[in-house]
């Protein structure tokens, strides 16, 4: 089976000007991955980790530096104009806040038939009809697409912008923080649609999220990212129970938790983000590390450990980070169903 989304040394970075000094930030450093089909892998990390430059740099929203991007055996990278829209076909992304991507002054109806027109896939009635097919899938009623974005509460504009993303019927949907904006019960909601839409309409997700819960909801697999490198990968349920990357544990460390056991539980100084700017070598995590010594220093890789997970970090290996089963919540308890 051939992923639908191959990602191999994904690299995007910024130039920086710091009065007469030039530095580099190393957004995303190196980034590799795989999506399998009918998958959602989810890429969860702080505030400025990467995670949107990865999503941007994916479907060439943005060009990224180095590394190379697949759909299916086709390579999006290098691809003309003419090719890279068609590949978009297969490959959508919807963002946290849809009134970024829905024009305020257009029927939502209009809007979410639109890319039919823009490609060319149907014309007249039959947009129509598609257009109210993929209304109803998203759990919207006819006389939604009526009305206008603003008339419309925040969830049901996610609706809306899922609907446009996926009547081209794409195999592959990034997912940048689509819930992030909403209430609780309203994610729980649009989760619930996503996990459905899933199985209906063959779809693979690269769900990118900074909350661990969702996450745990939503996906199979989990990348963690930190100052633009993966530092950990793993099947969900593992990397909660048995997480290997210290920065794993720190996020785990900041889901809230009711339970005063539970609570004592939780190992790891807090501490502030690290940025990639001209980055030393060694590993990211130095500052907020409570196992970080000098060997740290050296350059570090993502490496194999045990059946499907990844580790970047030194100490692993060297048997100095020790490895410690967690309890943990069962995801009804972390997300409302
Ligand atoms: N156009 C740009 N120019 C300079 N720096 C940028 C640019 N875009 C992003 N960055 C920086 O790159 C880093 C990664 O940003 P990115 O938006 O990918 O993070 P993120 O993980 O999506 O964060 P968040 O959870 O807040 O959405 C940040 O330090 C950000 O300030
Ligand atoms: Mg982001």
């Amino acid at each position: 089976m051939i992923p639908v989304l191959t990602v191999r040394h994904l690299s995007r970075s910024y130039r920086l000007r710091q009065g007469w000094r030039r530095r580099t930030l190393h957004a995303v450093d190196d980034v590799s991955f795989e999506v399998m089909p009918g998958e959602t892998v989810a890429l969860v990390g702080e505030s400025g980790s990467g995670k949107s430059t990865v999503a941007r740099c994916l479907l060439r929203l943005e060009e990224p530096d180095g590394g190379r991007v697949f759909l299916g055996d086709e390579e999006l990278t290098g691809a003309s104009a003419a090719r890279l829209r068609r590949l978009r076909l297969r490959a959508q992304i919807v963002f946290q806040d849809p009134s970024e991507s829905l024009n305020p002054r257009m029927k939502v109806g209009a809007q979410i038939g639109e890319p039919l027109h823009l490609h060319r896939l149907a014309r007249g009635r039959e947009v129509r009809s598609r257009m109210l097919e993929m209304l109803d899938l998203c759990g919207l009623e006819p006389q939604h697409a009526d009305l206008y974005p603003h008339q419309l509460s925040g969830g049901q504009r996610q609706r809306v912008g899922l609907a446009r993303a996926l009547i081209t019927r794409p195999r592959f949907v990034v997912l940048d923080e689509p819930t992030s904006a909403l209430d609780v019960s309203v994610q729980a909601q649009l989760l619930n649609l996503l996990r459905r839409l899933q199985r209906e309409l063959d779809l693979s997700y690269l769900f990118i999220t900074h909350d661990l819960g969702v996450a745990r909801w939503i996906a199979q697999r989990i990348l963690v990212m930190y100052a633009g490198q993966i530092v950990e990968a793993g099947p969900t349920e593992e990397l909660f129970s048995r997480p290997l990357h210290p920065y794993t544990r720190l996020l785990l460390d900041a889901i809230p938790v009711d339970s005063p056991r539970m609570r004592r539980q939780r190992e790891s100084p807090a501490g502030e983000p690290y940025i990639a700017i001209d980055p030393a070598p060694g590993c990211r995590l130095i500052g907020r590390c409570r196992w970080a010594a000098a060997e740290c220093q050296a350059p570090v890789e993502l490496l194999d450990s045990g059946p499907r997970r990844l580790v970047r970090c030194v100490g692993h290996f060297s048997g100095r980070v020790p490895v410690v089963e967690r309890e943990v919540l069962s995801p009804s308890q972390t997300v409302m169903d």
